[in-house]
């Protein structure tokens, strides 16, 4: 189903064994918890055991919309959904198409990103077909995700203490000015921590913190370019060919000819909608590398750096 961030693959929330069928049409190891969507904060509230202040703040200040609150569930998420994990990740999303299902179907759903586990995050109905195929019976075509990349995940089981567990184009620096009107002091807030400081060995609490994720079959290069110069030093140094490596830039580079060539702008907003789809396009047979030039480490990138870091990891 589409939501405006990505496409998402949806159960039934309440039910057990809706819920598992999602973990095998994708793959996805079963202690990794799926977020649940609700139409509206009263659902919610029936899906946590605790609804707190901060959680009504950010929920009147971005639902419907890519924000997913993490509190302490409530019995009628089962098992499945967490994890196994006592907590719960609730977000209302904006789509009218997925706000329409829900408010049909009158329970929430369960609903993580709808492409093979560690695989590219889909933003069209395309994109889904490309990466589960007949693993699923139905894709619902609501056109191209606007937002593009998957919601930020806050964290509020700790009172006072706020977590961001992944970021997206809702800012930390936004969550804090929303948690600031209200009267509990929120100096803090945890900052997402950087893909480089995250030990693998730990326990998780979201996958989407592993280092490796979102990922493209093609290897994929961070590079930092300022001029065409830079782009076929690297390509030579590697031993690529250009004409067999796709790059994705926000400047406009036409002198060189690579196999593809995509250049998604330097407006955050609008090159997180196109980011996916520009690996979706360049992860082809033939491609010996995708090169993607590296966005400024700006606050409002963080989200989309965070995405890109990961799948360019090895
Ligand atoms: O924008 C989105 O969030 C999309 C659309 C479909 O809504 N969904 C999505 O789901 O990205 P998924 O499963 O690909 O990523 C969910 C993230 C994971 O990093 C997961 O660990 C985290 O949310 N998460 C879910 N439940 C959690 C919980 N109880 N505690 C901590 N993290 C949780
Ligand atoms: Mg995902």
């Amino acid at each position: 189903m589409p939501t405006e961030t990505v496409y998402g693959l949806a159960a039934n929330a309440t039910n057990e064994i809706a819920v598992k069928k999602i973990y095998l049409a994708k793959g996805r190891p079963s202690n990794n918890p799926i977020i649940v969507h609700v139409s509206d904060i009263e659902m919610a509230r029936n899906c946590v055991s605790d609804w707190t202040d901060e959680a009504e703040t950010l929920a009147n200040f971005f639902w419907p919309g890519p924000l997913s609150i993490v509190l302490k569930r409530s019995k009628i998420i089962p098992d499945a959904v967490t994890g196994g994990g006592d907590t719960v990740a609730v977000r209302c999303p904006q789509h009218p198409v997925f706000q329409s299902v829900i408010r049909t179907c009158r329970f929430p759903l369960a609903a993580p990103s709808a492409n093979r586990s560690n695989h590219i995050s889909p933003t069209t109905a395309n994109h889904v077909f490309q990466s589960l195929g007949d693993n699923v019976s139905l894709i619902l075509d609501g056109g191209a995700c606007e937002v593009g990349i998957e919601s930020t995940v806050v964290d509020l089981t700790v009172p006072q203490l706020p977590k961001i567990l992944r970021p997206g184009m809702i800012s930390e620096e936004s969550i804090l000015s929303a948690l600031s009107s209200i009267k509990k002091p929120h100096d803090n807030i945890m900052p997402f921590s950087s893909v480089d400081s995250i030990n693998e060995k730990m326990p998780l609490k979201s996958p989407g913190q592993l280092k490796r994720h979102y990922s493209p079959s093609v290897p994929l290069y961070l590079l930092n370019i300022n001029s065409e110069i830079d782009v076929s030093n690297f390509i030579k140094e590697r031993g690529f060919s250009v004409g067999s490596c796709a790059l994705i830039s926000m400047d406009i580079f036409s002198n060189t000819h690579f196999a593809i060539n995509i250049c998604i702008g330097r407006d955050p907003s609008s090159y997180a909608k196109q980011i996916y789809s520009a690996l979706y396009r360049s992860d082809q047979e033939g491609i010996s590398a995708i090169i993607l030039q590296n966005p400024p480490d700006l606050p409002e990138w963080r989200g989309i750096r965070d995405r890109i870091k990961r799948a360019a990891a090895r």
